[in-house]
This record gives C-alpha cells, sequence and structure tokens, in this order.
C-alpha cells in the first residue's frame, strides 16, 4: 500500500541464524575472543563472546560479553562494563580488612544475545556482585544494537508516537502492580530511551532495577507488552479512525449517537452487551441496519481474567447468540469488559473466531463525564489508525459527539468501522 508505514523500521541485514558454542572457558586473568562456528551467510555479521577471569585473593571477576565486531566492542557496553567493574572494586576496598584467607567477593557479569525486530540485536546482560554474606547486589543492563553496531533508541526503531504511548501505558499498568514509588515510576515512564529494552517476534520486554523503581526488591522486575495488541500500531498510512461504543445499546443514549452519525456519515462500531440486547433489541437492530458493525462485549461484563474458560466462553456465547439473532450480524470482533484479557479469553475468542481489540485512544468519557474533557482528550491524542474509546451509555458522550465529528471531519479522518481499519492493517 502506497504511503504504508511500517510498524518497524526496517534496516536492511541478511536473514541468518546464529548457531554459536562456546568452546570452554578461558584460564585465569586470560581474555580470548571466541570464534563462532557457524553463520548462514558469510556477509552477515557475527557474534563474538568474550569471556574475562580473573582470581586473587579478595576476589574472584567472572565477565561474559559479546560483540559483533571481532575486535571492536560497542562502546557503551563497554563503558558499563568498565563502570561496574570499578564499583566492584571500590566494593572490595571498603571491605578488604574481611577480605581474604577465603573469604572474596565476586563480580559475575553474564549475557544473553537475540536477534530482535527491525534486525536488531540485543545484548541482556545481569550483573551480581556479592561481598560473602555482607552485600549483593543485581542489576541487569540491556543494548540493543544495529548491524552499524549503534545503539538503537526504542522510539526511533517505533517511529510512531502512538505506538510508544501505548507502550508507555502498557508499562505503567504492569510496574504498577510492584507497588513503585510513584514519582520514581513517573519518572522512568517519561523517558523510553533510557529502558532497558529488547524485541523478541511480537513481544518488547523491559527491564528494570528495583532501585530506580524505588522498591526493594532482590531481582529485576521484568515487564512484556504484546505489540500486537494495541492493533493501530500498525499505522496504515491513511487517515483513518474508528470510533467505538461499548456497554450499549442504551435507550437514553444510543439513539442520539445514531443520529448524529448519520448526520455526518459516520460508521463506528458497538460493543454490545447481551444483557442490553435483551433490554433494547430494535436499538441493537437499528444500528446494525444503519450499517454500522456491532462488536460482541460479553453478556454481563464481567472480569473474564477472573474465571474459567468454560465460564468466559459462556459470557461470550450468550451475547454472541443474542447480537446474531436480533440483528443478524455475526460479531468478528470481541472487546472484553475492562480491557482485560489473558491466554484463556484470547484463546475463547480465537474459538469464536473473533478478533480482541482494544483501543489506542482512551477518551475517559466514563471518568470526566464532560463533552469538553471528551474532545479534549481524543483531539490530543488521536492519529491515523486510532480506535477511539467511548460509551454509548453517557448522555455527556452523546453530547461531545458533534463537535468530535467535525474536528475530525476537519482534519481530514475517514470514520471506518473496526473490521475495516483491521483489514486496511492487513
Ligand atoms: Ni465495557
Amino acid at each position: 500500500m502506497a504511503g504504508r508505514k511500517p510498524l518497524i523500521k526496517r534496516i536492511k541485514w541478511p536473514g541468518w541464524v546464529v548457531l554459536l558454542l562456546i568452546a570452554g572457558l578461558i584460564g585465569t586473568g586470560m581474555v580470548k575472543w571466541l570464534t563462532p562456528v557457524s553463520g548462514k551467510s558469510s556477509s552477515a555479521p557475527y557474534l563474538y563472546f568474550q569471556e574475562e577471569t580473573e582470581e586473587a585473593d579478595t576476589y574472584t571477576l567472572s565477565i561474559s560479553t559479546a560483540s559483533m565486531e571481532e575486535d571492536e566492542q560497542n562502546e557503551e557496553i563497554q563503558a558499563w562494563i568498565e563502570q561496574e567493574k570499578e564499583s566492584f572494586f571500590n566494593k572490595v576496598e571498603k571491605y578488604v580488612g574481611e577480605l581474604g584467607g577465603g573469604r572474596r567477593a565476586h563480580l559475575t557479569i553474564e549475557v544473553d544475545a537475540h536477534q530482535g525486530r527491525g534486525d536488531t540485536y540485543s545484548f541482556i546482560f545481569r550483573s551480581h556482585k556479592r561481598v560473602e554474606e555482607k552485600q549483593s547486589e543485581s542489576k541487569v543492563r540491556v543494548f540493543t544494537l544495529n548491524k552499524e553496531n549503534q545503539s538503537v533508541k526504542l522510539t526511533s526503531l517505533l517511529d510512531n508516537p502512538e505506538a510508544v504511548r501505548g507502550i508507555q501505558e502498557g508499562v505503567e499498568q504492569q510496574l504498577k502492580k510492584e507497588s513503585p514509588d510513584g514519582e520514581a515510576l513517573a519518572d522512568i515512564i517519561n523517558r523510553p530511551d533510557e529502558w532497558n529494552w529488547s524485541i523478541r517476534g511480537k513481544n518488547l520486554t523491559a527491564y528494570f532495577n528495583p532501585e530506580d523503581l524505588g522498591i526493594d526488591r532482590e531481582d529485576f522486575v521484568q515487564v512484556n507488552i504484546p505489540l500486537e495488541r494495541i492493533l493501530s500500531f500498525k499505522d496504515s498510512g491513511q487517515k483513518v479512525v474508528a470510533l467505538t461504543f461499548d456497554d450499549g445499546p442504551n435507550r437514553n443514549v444510543t439513539p442520539e449517537v445514531l443520529d448524529i452519525l448519520k448526520h455526518h456519515n459516520a460508521k463506528a462500531t458497538f460493543f454490545m452487551m447481551g444483557e442490553q440486547v435483551d433490554k433494547s433489541p430494535d436499538l441493537a437492530k437499528r444500528v446494525a441496519d444503519e450499517g454500522h458493525e456491532i462488536g460482541n462485549h460479553t453478556d454481563q461484563h464481567k472480569d473474564l481474567t477472573k474465571m474459567g474458560m468454560p465460564a468466559v466462553k459462556n459470557e461470550m456465547q450468550a451475547s454472541r447468540n443474542k447480537i446474531i439473532e436480533v440483528t443478524g450480524q455475526q460479531p468478528s470482533v470481541f472487546r472484553p469488559p475492562y480491557g482485560a484479557v489473558n491466554e484463556t479469553v484470547e484463546e475463547a475468542a480465537r474459538h469464536f473466531g473473533s478478533s480482541v481489540v482494544l483501543w489506542s485512544v482512551d477518551s475517559h468519557d466514563w471518568k470526566s463525564r464532560d463533552p469538553e474533557a471528551v474532545n479534549k482528550v481524543i483531539e490530543k491524542e488521536v492519529v491515523p489508525g486510532s480506535i477511539v474509546l467511548l460509551h454509548d451509555v453517557h448522555k455527556e458522550t452523546a453530547e461531545a459527539l458533534p463537535t468530535l465529528l467535525d474536528y475530525l471531519e476537519k482534519e481530514g479522518y475517514q470514520f471506518v468501522t473496526v473490521s475495516e481499519l483491521l483489514s486496511i492493517q492487513g
């Protein structure tokens, strides 16, 4: 598609599989580069692993590193390792009176390397410092490099402000579970380019050190964000937006919403609850008759992640049956209540042949109950490919619509249903 803007900027790099064997350990105090045994293409870069070990009366060192150039380590990696050694030797010096005679401090640095998306390579370092029983400190540090051996910034790799924002939200949500210090968390979330991260397949993994989160915990915190979940990451390059209305149909609000959409000749998607379809079958039918898409939002709006598979399927099936019976439309998109998803929910959605669809712009209409606030949020956050979350159960949401539609039209947006958006994105 012309003007298509991919999720990930691709840097050309021949596809290859790394098969590496590390040929054994190197002796005390020695440094030696190990040679990779196999690579698919001769022009493709290899990975070189280096082991450094050292034993002294007061300490031991064991450092593994990897690089893409045979004798040239990435400068940032080099500097970081030097820094780790320096801080370790400071510790050794501090406790030197208690070391020796079999009592030693230890520094271990290990590395995992994997090829990432956009033809990058990630090096995940774990550093562990231990001074006998007294003190122990673990740290994680990730370097993601391009084939020119330069660091890649997360925001430049994604090249899509909305994707970055979605990831920030996802990471924040998950980090909150660790009960971090609020200020420390805000600070971290605001600086995605300083995160330790890697992308493997469709997953972004971000790694955080407990001290940066202001929490007391031995191990680092690892957060996984499925990139495909926030669908509008895959910006189609077309100026389209999908408005979605949840929790209806509702007698007091849905008719007004439909009138306004009709006036603008705009199509939207209504994620209906089976229970509501029961109450207003005529309205559900009107939504379908006027060309809008109907999505499944379960029968009774329970948190599906707290339920087992049979109950999840029942919740989905009940509303699905009602929607089909009343509107003749078979819902192909599914939005779980509260956006709460887990493996079970995803599997159940697959069972019914539905795509799980969340949103990328949350209007917070249910919270603000203020048309002006609703419009402000959307105007600020909307980009081509956005899926906007609204609820056709609040009067204020209907009141916000005329201004919203005027604005989006003026900005050149086309209104599409979620399924249309998905098919554009491919
Ligand atoms: Ni809902």
